[in-house]
Formats: structure tokens, sequence, C-alpha cells
């Protein structure tokens, strides 16, 4: 039996719906709003939860909940892999975050998840996802149609610097076909083929602000200019907005790395692991830009 935790989520949704089409597998969603009958109630801040849905689960597809200060995201991450070894779980899925992330401030909880897991008494998958390009560059242009259709400007604190970006659907594709097929190796002859690797689904795009730029001007049907802004002045906006400020800390922080130029992936594991090609990234900035300003 395959569970995925997280299923209310984008990605545990995804991947869920994902499983859930295969008939040759028996597949449990688990999430925090469970009333108890189509779904098992797990969620990482009460560890019970987690000793009582766990049980029976071959497979966990255990999606990050990073959306808290760190010591809150340890906490919860380090009673899921705790729970999964009392429970007797074969193997753990994990979705962390792509290399060129490590100097990110994201990537503290993520590392150190793979390294407990990598502890723990199961065989353990790690799939270290690309940033969605559902996050920066779609937000960012959707956030921006109005005043660029305006002004003719985009303003960003993307410097000169690229993100490689993924569909999130593509990283649900690949979580779906490694967490199926370990279930099958684990019925089959008890290891997967998947066990101790780690795959890097960093996207095969890079998007930067010239890029969102152009995409504005194709969904706008006017002409739009990239300005990039300092990180002072982001801060600075960032301050006055209904963000925690763990976010702002993390949105800074990717806005560094993106001007640092480390977010560029320049190697990935995706299209191996995928059936097709990576969905085209420019053409989801195009629609939310349309899509916002209608
Ligand atoms: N690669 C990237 O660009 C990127 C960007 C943002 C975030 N992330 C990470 O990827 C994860 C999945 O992304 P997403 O787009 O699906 O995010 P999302 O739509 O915000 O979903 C996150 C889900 O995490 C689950 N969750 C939150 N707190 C939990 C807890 N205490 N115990 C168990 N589950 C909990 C919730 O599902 P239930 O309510 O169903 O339990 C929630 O809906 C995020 O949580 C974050 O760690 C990655």
């Amino acid at each position: 039996m395959i569970l995925v935790t997280g299923v209310s989520g984008a990605l545990g949704g995804l991947i869920l719906d994902g499983l859930s089409a295969l008939d040759d597998l028996e597949v449990v969603a688990g999430t925090r709003s469970s009333d108890g009958t189509t779904a098992r109630r797990v969620d990482f801040d009460e560890p019970a939860t987690l000793a009582e849905g766990f049980q029976g689960v071959d497979v966990l597809v255990f999606v990050s909940a990073g959306y808290a200060e760190d010591d809150v995201v340890l906490a919860r991450h380090g009673a899921v892999a705790d729970a999964a070894a009392s429970a007797g779980v074969r193997h753990v899925i994990y979705t962390s975050l792509a290399g060129s992330g490590d100097l990110m401030t994201i990537a503290l909880p993520h590392r150190w998840t793979e390294t407990r897991l990598a502890a723990a008494p199961f065989d353990v998958t790690i799939l270290r996802n690309g940033l969605y390009a559902e996050g920066v560059p779609v937000d960012l242009a959707a956030q921006s149609a109005g005043p660029a259709a305006e002004t003719g400007v985009f303003t960003a604190a993307l410097g000169a610097g690229r993100v490689s970006v993924v569909a999130r659907q593509d990283l649900a594709d690949v979580a779906v076909r490694v967490a199926a097929e370990t279930q099958r190796d684990l019925t089959a002859d008890g290891s997967s083929r998947h066990s101790h690797k780690t795959y890097e689904l960093e996207g095969v795009t890079a998007i930067g602000g010239v890029d969102i730029a152009e995409a504005l001007a194709n969904g706008l049907g006017r002409p739009v200019e990239y300005r990039t802004l300092s990180l002072s002045e982001t801060r600075t906006a960032l301050d006055g907005s209904p963000l925690e400020p763990y976010q702002i800390t993390h949105t800074l922080s990717l806005f560094a790395n993106t001007n640092a130029g480390l977010l560029e992936a320049h190697a990935s594991d995706l299209p191996t692991l995928l059936p097709t090609a990576p969905r085209p990234i420019h053409d989801l900035i195009v629609k939310a830009v349309e899509a916002a300003s209608r």
C-alpha cells in the first residue's frame, strides 16, 4: 500500500491523482483535515496521527511541509521519520529541494531531512525537486500584469540571473512513476530499483527578468521592459506585506541566489524520468498573464 501525505496541497494532490489512476495499486490519501472516511488523518505536528496513519503502509510518499520556521519543519519531518520506522514502512520517497538551491535558506530543513531519513531503517528515495514554474515566474508575471499593462515596465530583484524551473505536474509525474515502480518492485522481489537514489529534478528551462517581461509583452500585447530592483528595495516592500517573517527571509534568499547566478541548473534527471519532454514553461507564464489581465 502507498500513502501520499499533504494531498490537499498542490503537489500531493497531483501525486494522489496520478497514483489513483493506476488500477493495480492500493493508494491511500493522507491529510491533516481528514474526516477519516476517504483519507487518513496525517498531521506531522501531531505524531499520534502518524503512528495510526502509517499502519500497513509499504511506500510512503512524504511531501515536505515546509511552510513554517525551520525548528517547526525539523520537528515535523523528524516525527515522520520516527513514525515511519515504528510503523514498519518499507520505503520512503521524500520530495526535497534540487541541488542548485543548496545555498537558499529553505535548503537547511531539506538537507537535514535527507540525512535523517538516510539513518532510518527503511529504504529511501530522494526526489530533489526543482523550483516550481508556478512559483517565481508564473506568480511574479501574474502579479505584475496590471502594473506592466499600465507602465510597460516589469520590476523584480532578479538582477541578471535566471532560475531553472519545472512544472509542478512534471514533478508529480516523476513521483508517481517512482512510487508505483517501488511498490511493484517490493511486491515482486522485496527491493526497489529506486532504493538509495537521489534524483535531481532540476528544471531544464531557466527564466530571468527579461524572459518574464517578454511573456508579459506577449500576454498583454504591448512592449514591456525589465528593470531589476535591489534586494534592499525588495526587503522594504516585503516588510510592509502580509507575508510571515520566515517567508520574507526565504523570498529574499531566493532573489539573492538568483542574482548570484546559483539557481541556473546545468544537469537534471528530469528528462530521463519523464515519459515525454518536460512541459514548456513559457506557455504557463503567458497563460497566467492572460488570465490575470482578463
Ligand atoms: N519546489 C518548490 O518550488 C517549492 C515551492 C514551495 C514549497 N515547496 C515545498 O513543497 C511542498 C509541497 O508543495 P505544494 O505546492 O504542494 O504546497 P502546498 O500546495 O502549499 O501544500 C502544502 C501541503 O503540505 C501539507 N502540510 C502542511 N503542514 C502539514 C503538517 N503539519 N502535516 C502534514 N502535512 C502538512 C498540507 O496538506 P494537508 O492539509 O492535506 O495535510 C498542505 O496542503 C511544500 O509543503 C514545501 O515544503 C516547494
